[in-house]
């Protein structure tokens, strides 16, 4: 329940609407901001608003317009209104989101029936607005060069799926030291740099410790219906760009999967072999590493961070990649790992993981050779190729509790709908499949 002060409500409209504004950021986004928040705007608004500690870390996906940054600039004005020594930064994946969410922000911070002008520190500016209080709001586009060092109480990821892991590693941790921390990540789930990440945080919320704020473009009464119908004409009605940027939705992955015939089936007399899945004993299955420049042999790595690095090593005799090895790291430092990828393979070029360019440069430097690979952009283009090797029976894999995570991985491509049944790993490697 709202109490409503009935003190300053005798003295007039004017105070009890900033009366009202003060205690209810819904009010405050409507009288100053002037908007009509949705229901899925007003639960987003409350709970940056919010102290409770539930609602520290937030995830919004909307579709592109579904006012996730107006918002988020009227709850930070919100909260500096009521207290300016909160510090409050903010991530913009472009220069343009940047600029709105500043936009949006400016006019308010600049009213006097909301803000004192004596609490401004200096004039404002989009990098910048700090009260003498000590409070601020610092807004940078991912791209701007700036000093972005120092700790802070609330943190915003604006349009996250443009800003590289990096970036958003290095800003993760500027809330850790503050009593009230709050992380907030806001993007549409356009097939951008940082899509895989941001997906994963919103399908893992709950294990993750955040709330998850959607609403659907049809609780979104400022876009244009009408509109929205030509450009469905435009994109037709199953398009992908259509579902993320207009709909809200997340990309699909349906079509761009394999068949599970292709990982766990029998072979067919017109494929031999067709199955990924191989017996390690077998020899005509699994045929004997030959060393180069007989066969061509190639590693690839997933730096991690959260997860374990996991390495594979692969080989190619005529078209046929055979992997080799699977390692996963879990605690070991990075100068440990690159250690022993170098002693164990010096000659045979890694293709790493792009977004960890620092430990790629180090595994260079000590004479390896590393191409990075961006998987998020060439993900499409990976996936294919992974695809037409299964189905030509050009990778093998042998079904060994070494291989487990890779087989996982390869199964989980599969869709939930073709999910197979879970099968028993051979303790010895002398088992048939
Ligand atoms: N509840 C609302 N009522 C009216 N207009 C709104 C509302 N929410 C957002 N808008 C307007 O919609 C436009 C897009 O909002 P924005 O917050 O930039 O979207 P997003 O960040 O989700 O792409 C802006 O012009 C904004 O003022
Ligand atoms: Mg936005």
């Amino acid at each position: 329940m709202i109490e409503l002060p009935l003190r300053d409500l005798s003295r007039g409209w004017k105070n009890a609407k900033v009366a009202l504004a003060q205690v209810e950021p819904v009010a405050f986004a409507a009288f100053y901001g002037g908007i009509d928040p949705s229901p899925g705007q007003c639960r987003f608004l409350s709970a940056i608003c919010s102290q409770d500690p539930r609602e520290s870390q937030l995830i919004a996906k909307t579709p592109r317009g579904g006012g996730k940054t107006k918002v988020a600039a009227m709850a930070f004005a919100w909260l500096l209104r009521n207290d300016p020594t909160w510090r409050i930064f903010v991530h913009s994946g472009s220069y343009e989101q940047a600029h709105y969410l500043y936009s949006y922000f400016k006019p308010v911070v600049m009213n006097p029936e909301v803000f004192p002008s004596e609490w401004l520190a200096a004039e404002p500016s989009q990098s910048l607005t700090s009260f003498r209080q000590g409070g601020f709001l610092r807004v940078l586009a991912a791209s701007e060069k700036q000093s972005r060092g120092g700790h802070v109480d609330i943190f915003a990821l604006d349009e996250a799926v443009l800003i590289k892991q990096e970036l958003i590693d290095a800003v993760w941790p500027t809330v850790h030291t503050s009593k009230r921390p709050k992380r907030i990540v806001m993007s549409t789930a356009s097939p951008k740099i940082s899509l895989d990440w941001f997906v994963r945080l919103w399908q893992d919320a709950g294990k993750l410790g955040f709330q998850r704020f959607d609403w659907p473009l049809k609780e979104c009464h400022w876009i244009n219906a009408q509109d929205t119908k030509r450009v469905q004409l435009l994109y037709g009605i199953d398009s992908e760009t259509f579902k993320i940027e207009y709909l809200g939705e997340i990309a699909e992955r349906k079509g761009r999967v394999w068949d599970s015939m292709l990982i766990d089936g029998e072979p067919t007399p017109g494929h031999p072999h067709p199955t990924a899945l191989v017996d390690a004993d077998n020899r005509e299955e699994y045929p004997p590493p030959l060393a180069p420049p007989a066969t061509e042999w190639s590693i690839g790595l997933d730096w991690g961070f959260t997860h374990p690095t996991v390495l594979t090593v692969w080989e190619k005799q005529g078209e046929t990649v055979y992997a080799r090895r699977l390692k996963q790291w879990q605690k070991e430092s990075f100068t440990e790992i690159r250690q022993e990828i170098h002693t164990d393979h010096p000659d045979i070029t890694v293709y790493a993981d792009s977004s960890s360019p620092g430990e790629n440069e180090d595994l260079k430097r000590i004479g390896q050779m590393v191409v990075p690979v961006i998987f998020s952009e060439d993900k499409e283009k990976l996936i294919n190729h992974v695809r037409w090797r299964l189905e030509n029976g050009f990778m093998k894999v042998p079904y060994t509790a070494e291989f487990e995570p890779l087989i996982r991985q390869t199964r989980s491509y599969l869709g939930e709908s073709h999910a197979v049944q879970e099968r028993q790993y051979p303790t010895n490697s002398k088992f048939r499949i």
